[in-house]
């Protein structure tokens, strides 16, 4: 079932993807919690679906020193987190206090605070002064800074590491002439054709629920 609006496309038909959706397996009680928290407050997430991919890529990765940028109540850390097992570390990075101390609780009670550190301002400032390469960089942010979150997190991931990107389709509106008012599609636009323009990484956007980009540094 979709829980909240913000999982859907915009551009993929609603019952292909009310069909992805009933495949995913139920979530523990904590990631439903937190799911039904985010549809009653309008929370924006990454959703079941997209944090499946997410916990793959870590997997086949072997991704254990992560760094995200724009956790929210984090929904996303915790997949990551669990995913990169005992020996992972992920940091959690958001602008707002309030939602990182209710993240803060859902990752005790999820099992694991442990793994994760969690700070709290600009993004892109704590990665910048963060010492060490990541294995993984998620970017979740306002979609008006993708180009920057692009220019911050290139020269803190290691070689062979994952930058992915969720939104990169922005319910469709990447594809089309965006007004010149309109900020974040235009970050959108900009960050896609940087990506692909990169020769220090080799993207892929798949065109799951609002699009991910998935790139490697090469
Ligand atoms: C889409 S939500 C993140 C959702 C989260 N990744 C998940 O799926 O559970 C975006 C979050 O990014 C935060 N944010 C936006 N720009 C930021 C920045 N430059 N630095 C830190 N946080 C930022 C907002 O406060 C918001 O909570």
């Amino acid at each position: 079932m979709i829980r909240s609006e913000n999982l859907r496309s915009g551009y993929i038909q609603d019952d292909v993807e009310e069909y992805l959706y009933k495949l995913l397996p139920e979530r523990d009680a904590v990631v439903t919690e937190i799911e039904d928290y985010a549809a009653e407050n309008r929370v924006p997430i990454i959703g079941p679906a997209v944090a499946r991919l997410m916990a793959l890529l870590v997997q086949v990765s072997g991704a254990k020193h992560i760094f995200e940028m724009g956790s929210a109540i984090g929904y996303s850390t915790i997949w990551l987190a669990r995913a990169a097992g005992p020996k992972g570390k992920v940091i959690y990075t958001d602008g707002d206090p309030e939602k990182a101390n209710r993240a803060k609780d859902y990752f005790r009670r999820a099992g694991v605070a442990k793994r994760i550190e969690v700070r709290v301002g600009n993004a892109h400032e704590l990665l910048n002064r963060t010492s060490g390469k990541f294995d993984l960089i998620f970017n979740d942010v306002d979609k008006h800074q993708y180009p920057d979150s692009l220019r911050v997190a290139l020269p803190k991931l290691r070689r062979g590491g994952l930058f992915i990107s969720d939104n990169t389709l922005w319910s469709g509106k990447a594809a089309r002439p965006a007004a010149p008012d309109d900020v974040d599609t235009r970050g959108i636009q900009e960050f896609n054709r940087l990506v692909y323009a990169s020769k220090e990484l080799y993207p892929v956007l798949i065109p799951l629920r609002d699009g991910v980009t998935v790139c490697r540094k090469q």
